[in-house]
């Protein structure tokens, strides 16, 4: 029930802003928050006490404001594949309003960095009166949510001072991948080997993650080209859509340039009349089952005349090199950690265009860090 923030100096440290900095600490705040969940010896999935049985929870609500709703988006997507627990997901605003017909004994997902954000604290409190059990993924330990939740499972992502969320978004990813594995196999649904395949993932993330920091000049490349746009279409399937979400709002928050996110097949029903040579499309593309399909997308783009930047890993680089006008390749990983990874350069693409725009990164207009009013 407890989280401590990681060591981790409250200084810039060399950094232009807070936002590069924060980015940089992508690799150890995932590796901080495996070392709170991952018992080494065992190499499984360890998390404290429940006042509840995974196994016998029948659906969970997730509920979040901002990236921490993408965060959650990405864990239903775990949550249904892996553990085969039923989820339904909306932001928190919606949530609290929404009065949906829950089973008692179901469980209340709420994720916050900061643990005070009004509507999913207003929503938690909402789902608390359908005498859901209340876990909450967190990053401040001693705020008004992590009094009001029956479990507290605690991001390990140290102070965030930039407005823009970063390290709490992949620390957040990092503790549902967990809480993934721990009801998968209280359900049943993942054996030894299969946790023992998805934990090796996970602890091979920081070094992966770490790599990325080497694809700056690329993503440098790209926020040229994004930087001159007026509106950026972002593209992801399956758990890359909430990383191309992440992608788009990461950029209207910093750069005021308009971004919109959609699923890579929908794109079809409505985004593709806009597509032109001033309208660039960053894509998330890593090499997953769902490569193909968004490959194909990617393509009807490409012959409609849109410029496409394509993030994705060297199992995916020689096919996307032949239809992108740029791509940035990251290391391959497992499917289960891709959106993890993904996550780091479409933030790293914000804060280059951001600077390139001089907008002042770390206090974008009209935003504050924690929205604590309605
Ligand atoms: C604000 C911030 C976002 C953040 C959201 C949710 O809008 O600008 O970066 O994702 O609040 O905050 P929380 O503290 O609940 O995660």
């Amino acid at each position: 029930q407890t989280t401590a923030l990681a060591a981790g100096s409250i200084g810039k440290d060399g950094y232009r802003h807070y936002m590069e900095k924060e980015l940089h600490e992508h690799p150890l705040v995932i590796g901080q928050t495996l070392q709170r969940m991952v018992d080494p010896a065992s190499r499984r999935v360890m998390l404290p006490e429940m006042p509840f049985d995974l196994a016998s929870v029948p659906r969970a609500v997730i509920t979040a404001c901002g990236s921490a709703f993408y965060a959650g988006m990405i864990g239903r997507y775990w949550l249904e594949d892996i553990a085969r627990l039923p989820v339904d997901i909306d932001v928190a605003s919606e949530m609290r309003y929404r009065n949906p017909p829950l089973t008692a004994g179901s469980l209340g997902l709420l994720i916050s960095q900061s643990g005070e954000t009004a509507d999913t604290l207003a929503a938690l409190r909402s789902l608390r009166e359908k005498a859901v059990h209340i876990l909450s993924v967190l990053n401040v330990e001693h705020s008004t949510m992590a009094r009001e939740s029956d479990v507290v499972l605690g991001t390990v992502a140290g102070p965030e001072i930039s407005v823009a969320s970063t390290k709490a978004f992949t620390a957040q990813l990092t503790v549902l991948a967990c809480l993934t594995i721990a009801t998968a196999r209280a359900r049943g649904t993942l054996d030894a080997l299969g946790e023992e395949e998805l934990v090796s993932a996970l602890l091979d993330l920081p070094s992966r993650a770490a790599e990325v920091f080497t694809q700056g000049e690329a993503v440098r490349r790209m926020a040229q080209v994004v930087a001159e746009a007026r509106d950026v279409l972002y593209l992801g399937r399956g758990s890359m859509f909430p990383v191309a979400m992440e992608g788009a709002l990461k950029l209207k928050e910093i750069t005021y340039i308009h971004a919109e996110a959609y699923a890579a097949g929908e794109m079809k029903h409505g985004p593709i009349s806009l597509i032109d040579r001033t309208v660039p499309i960053v894509a998330s593309a890593p090499y997953t089952p769902l490569f193909d399909k968004t490959l194909s997308n990617l393509q009807e783009a490409k012959a409609r005349g849109g410029r496409l930047l394509v993030f994705t890993d060297t199992k995916g680089a020689e096919r996307v090199s032949a239809i992108a006008e740029d791509m940035v390749v990251l290391p391959h990983v497992h499917d289960f950690v891709a959106p993890i990874l993904q996550t780091i350069p479409v933030q790293m693409l914000a804060y280059e265009v951001a600077v390139l725009k001089g907008t002042d990164v770390d206090q974008p207009r009209n935003l504050a860090k924690s929205v604590t009013v309605e």
